[in-house]
């Protein structure tokens, strides 16, 4: 078993480089499926939840070509397999994106139930609703969600709730789909536009992404032929900005889009540091002095995002005053305020609120990550805490961040990575 050992305080200092966004890549590759071609994807994040959605690419028929850590060609010309076992898929959440996308391609997808992080329930009736709309018969059953359809035909859906993968989902089920569908109260998150782009890009209409209303005129194949470059990560360039604040640091973050940034770049302002966008894909941020009390409530884009909540959540571990956070999305996202505590954090978790009454400092612990964004905020914790901080449960870190510790090395984190 790996864990990292983190020694602090450390005011974190440098420049870093954001890599390619995790949950618009788990989406694009499975898009591929609806390739009748070849394509090239670059800026791919070098991730365990990357790797894993290429093998079952690869085990469905796609060839892949690695062209270097983060550029991949898939000919997904002979698809020979409509099937994802359980035991690959129930790897990550993103497999769920096959269903949408076989059942497009190939009008049959038997899917294993995705897995992911354990944030409480995480339903799937807003993507069957979909599917059913456009013409499909879904099934759950052993395990397995099984969809098949004689044609898929275009239609109006309106989403109960507002969702990223299922408004993603349903958009893949009617890119090659017969007539115009549109999503009403469709999720608007950076990602979401930004597989709609690398579609259109391989020959899908679709229009809206990133509004409400997401418009998709079934076409008759994709040809692919074409090159896409994976969106800057929101929630890893946010991360930096949030291990500056924390850390009372000095940061440039490369490469990332300031504006889907903006209810990050608000709280931290309020909170008395100084964020300067130098030209949109360049961030300054800063921090002088103890930040003051903030209050949060997470919401769908652009509302503060839930995937920062964590590391925000180490932010006001020692801001001065009492902060509150609302979690309106997820219901047990509040899993690491008890590993925060053990390092001398003072916070109060209640359904779906915490309290945090901000102390001085943090004290190093062994912690355990109970999921991707409580493991980068404990990696926060233990470079601001002081002593020798033991980070486990790496694998959950590892599904999401590149070079995760390289990275904050790089920013002046004495960090390493041991195997126990
Ligand atoms: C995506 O999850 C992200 N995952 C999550 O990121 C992120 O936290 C979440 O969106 C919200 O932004 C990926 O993109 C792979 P949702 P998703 O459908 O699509 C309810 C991370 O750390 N709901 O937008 O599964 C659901 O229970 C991960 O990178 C239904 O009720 O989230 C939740 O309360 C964690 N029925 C809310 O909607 C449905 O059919 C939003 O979920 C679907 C969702």
């Amino acid at each position: 078993m790996e864990k990292l050992i983190i020694t602090g305080p450390t005011p974190l200092k440098g420049e870093v480089k954001i890599s390619g966004a995790k949950n618009a890549a788990v989406a694009i590759l499975p898009a591929t499926l609806l390739i009748d071609g070849i394509c090239t994807i670059d800026n791919l994040p070098n991730i365990s939840d990357v790797k894993i959605s290429c093998n079952i690419l690869e085990s469905l028929g796609a060839k892949i070509t690695r062209n270097n850590e983060n550029s991949i060609t898939i000919d997904t010309t002979n698809i020979s397999s409509t099937f994802a076992p359980l035991d690959m898929t129930s790897k990550f959440r993103a497999s769920y994106y096959l269903i949408g996308s076989l059942l497009s391609r190939c009008k049959h997808a038997q899917v294993g139930m995705p897995g992911g992080c354990k944030l409480g329930a995480r339903p799937i009736d807003q993507h069957i609703k979909g599917f059913e709309a456009l013409g499909a018969t879904v099934d759950i059953s052993s395990g397995k969600i099984t969809a098949s359809a004689d044609d898929l035909i275009g239609t109006s859906i309106y989403m109960d709730i507002v969702s990223v993968g299922a408004t993603i989902n349903v958009m893949l089920a009617s890119v090659l789909a017969k007539g115009t569908t549109i999503i009403e109260n469709a999720a608007k998150e950076p990602h979401i536009v930004d597989v709609a782009n690398f579609l259109n890009t391989m020959g899908a209409d679709i229009r809206g992404a990133g509004t409400d209303v997401i418009k998709i005129n079934g076409v008759e194949k994709l040809p692919g032929n074409s090159t896409y470059s994976v969106v800057p990560d929101q929630i890893e360039a946010g991360t930096f900005m949030l291990a500056c604040v924390a850390s009372r640091g000095d940061l440039l973050i490369k490469k990332c889009i300031s504006k889907h940034l903006e209810p990050v770049t608000a709280k931290i302002v309020e909170m008395g540091a100084n964020v300067e966008d130098i030209d949109g894909e360049n961030i300054h941020v800063w921090c002088d002095a103890r930040p003051t009390n903030v209050n949060i409530k997470t919401l769908p884009y652009p509302g503060f995002p839930t995937d920062l909540q964590p590391q925000m959540g180490v932010v006001l571990s020692t801001a001065n005053g009492t902060s509150i956070i609302n979690e309106s999305i997820w219901e047990s996202r509040f899993q690491y305020t008890a590993e925060l505590n053990k390092m001398g954090a003072k916070i109060t978790a209640q359904g779906k609120s915490a309290f945090f009454e901000g102390v001085e400092k943090l004290s190093a612990a062994p912690v355990y990550a109970t999921d991707l964004r409580a493991g980068a905020a404990l990696i926060i914790a233990g470079i601001i805490a002081e002593g020798q901080t033991e980070v486990y449960n790496l694998e959950h870190i590892d599904r999401g961040y590149e070079n995760i510790e390289e990275k904050f090395r790089k920013l002046g984190a004495k960090i390493e990575r041991v195997e126990e």
